[in-house]
């Protein structure tokens, strides 16, 4: 008989690269602390099924709390030989406490450990990750209520569009972060179910309580299917998307910070302290921690799609396949996280060059927006008077001049609709006046915004 708990009908011993190839104690160690936790209820529920007596049951409390304590102080040695975190957990509870550690895995399997496991981790993953958006919404906000004077150009196809408060424009991504924050709240309902007594597949042989393990373990309830349960990585995959879409947002507020600070758009200014410099050309201050959060967006962008791939296309139930759901798992959490962290810190240093912003507000025709409306309100139809405003702008355009700078006989031109009125609304107060819309940039509806955003933060 092999050395292995499932050693018995092989006669050959294990091949070692074999052993390499298929080990992943490297990487599922991180799950021992789940592990234990998952495996002392278990036995808590085969000890009220009357399969281990008392004394059995405080014995393997016993040496799992030691086996924990080892692994906390660090002094615990996780063996590739033992291929897993749950083979190498049996080992060494077998050798603190001889046979009775083997009672432990009565009518249980690593398929159901496995993702028991995996969900007790992303419980506290996915409560890491709140207080993470928590902040980075908080950071946020407290940067647009600093800036609350600040009017920029708006953007659509990066070409200047109408304005808008940097306040308003920046708390998109807390407004995104709200989302997503939103998203976690509904995965952890079906998160919380738990596998325990699903066994390998077909159920549990022993009259296990299930509901009795799954509060135990913080779980709403037990999964009420046990093929599904082992065979599943829906909860990973929901919030390796919820990650990925997480990122995306961080990259393109990345981007924008990063095209901010070229000097052609001089918007805002990053700390020293975050950026890096060149090792040829002296001048440099290159936005090197806004860059490498866009990087990372493909890296968890790239995690999601690796695990997509893994599933697709396997039978039920389990299938060794997906133990290689673990690695890009961990590291979209690992790479998300850093990335929420960077990108607070960088909101929180970042400055805004008001007079520099200001000055784009001449540009681009933003306020034409604020004519064509007018001329709606004079009874024109829009699109004719979209269509007039766009003659309008051309000829002022030809004359290098602004909307306000025609005269009104210019204006009069083109439409007899015109009046001295129009001056008025052809000004920045104006046009943010016009939009104390719900969800517009008006500075009172930016400021209730804001304010609704804290009140809900404060919530949590
Ligand atoms: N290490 C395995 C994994 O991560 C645990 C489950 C193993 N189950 C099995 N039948 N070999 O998926």
């Amino acid at each position: 008989m092999l050395d292995k708990a499932w050693g018995g009908r092989f006669r050959e011993e294990t091949d070692k690269f074999f052993e390499e190839f298929t080990e992943s104690v490297s990487f599922d160690k991180i799950l021992a602390f789940a592990e234990i936790k998952a495996s002392l209820v278990y036995g808590k529920a085969l000890l009220k099924a009357g399969i281990l007596t008392r004394e059995e049951y405080f014995l393997i409390e016993k040496g799992l709390l030691e086996i924990e304590k080892e692994i906390k102080e660090g002094c615990f040695v996780f063996k590739v030989e033992q291929e897993d975190v749950h083979m190498n957990l049996e080992k060494a509870l077998f050798e603190r406490i001889g046979d009775i550690a083997y009672k432990l895995h009565t009518g249980r399997s690593r398929n159901e450990q496995v993702v028991t496991d995996l969900r007790l981790y992303l419980m506290d993953e996915g409560e890491k990750l709140k207080i993470l958006l928590l902040n980075f919404i908080e950071t946020l906000i407290t940067k647009a209520e600093a800036y609350m004077d600040v009017v920029m150009p708006g953007f659509t196809h990066l070409q200047h569009a109408q304005p808008v408060l940097f306040s308003h424009w920046i708390s998109a991504y807390a407004e995104g972060s709200r989302l997503h924050f939103e998203r976690l709240l509904d995965w952890e309902k079906r998160l919380k179910l738990s596998p325990l007594g699903s066994s390998a597949f077909a159920g549990c042989g022993f009259p296990l309580d299930r509901t009795f393990m799954a509060k135990e373990l913080g779980f709403s309830a037990p999964h009420p299917h046990s093929v599904y349960a082992v065979s599943s990585r829906d909860f990973s995959a929901e919030f390796l998307f919820i990650l990925t879409l997480i990122m995306l947002d961080l990259s393109r507020l990345s981007e924008e910070l990063i095209l901010w600070m070229t000097p052609e758009f001089a918007f805002i200014d990053l700390p020293d302290r975050f950026c890096s410099g060149s090792s040829i050309m002296p001048q440099k201050k290159n936005p090197d921690s806004a860059e490498l959060i866009r990087g990372k967006g493909a890296i968890v962008l790239g995690n999601l799609f690796q695990l997509l791939t893994l599933i697709k296309n396997l039978p039920l139930s389990y299938n060794r396949d997906l133990q290689e759901d673990k690695p890009p798992l961990f590291q979209g959490i690992v790479t998300t996280q850093a990335s929420l962290k960077m990108a607070t810190l960088l909101i929180e240093g970042l400055k805004v060059n008001q007079k520099r912003i200001e000055s784009f507000l001449k540009e681009g025709y933003l306020l034409a927006t604020e004519l064509a409306d007018y001329l709606v309100t004079k009874g024109l139809p829009f699109r004719e008077a979209h269509h007039l405003t766009g003659k309008i702008v051309r000829f002022a355009e030809e004359r290098g001049k602004k909307l306000e700078e025609l005269s009104l006989a210019e204006f009069q031109s083109f439409s007899p609709l015109i009046t001295e009125e129009i001056y008025t609304w052809l000004t920045i107060e104006h046009s943010l006046k016009r939009r104390e819309i719900l969800g517009g940039t008006g500075r009172e509806a930016v400021k209730s915004y804001l304010n609704s955003l804290r009140e809900y933060i404060l919530k949590w």
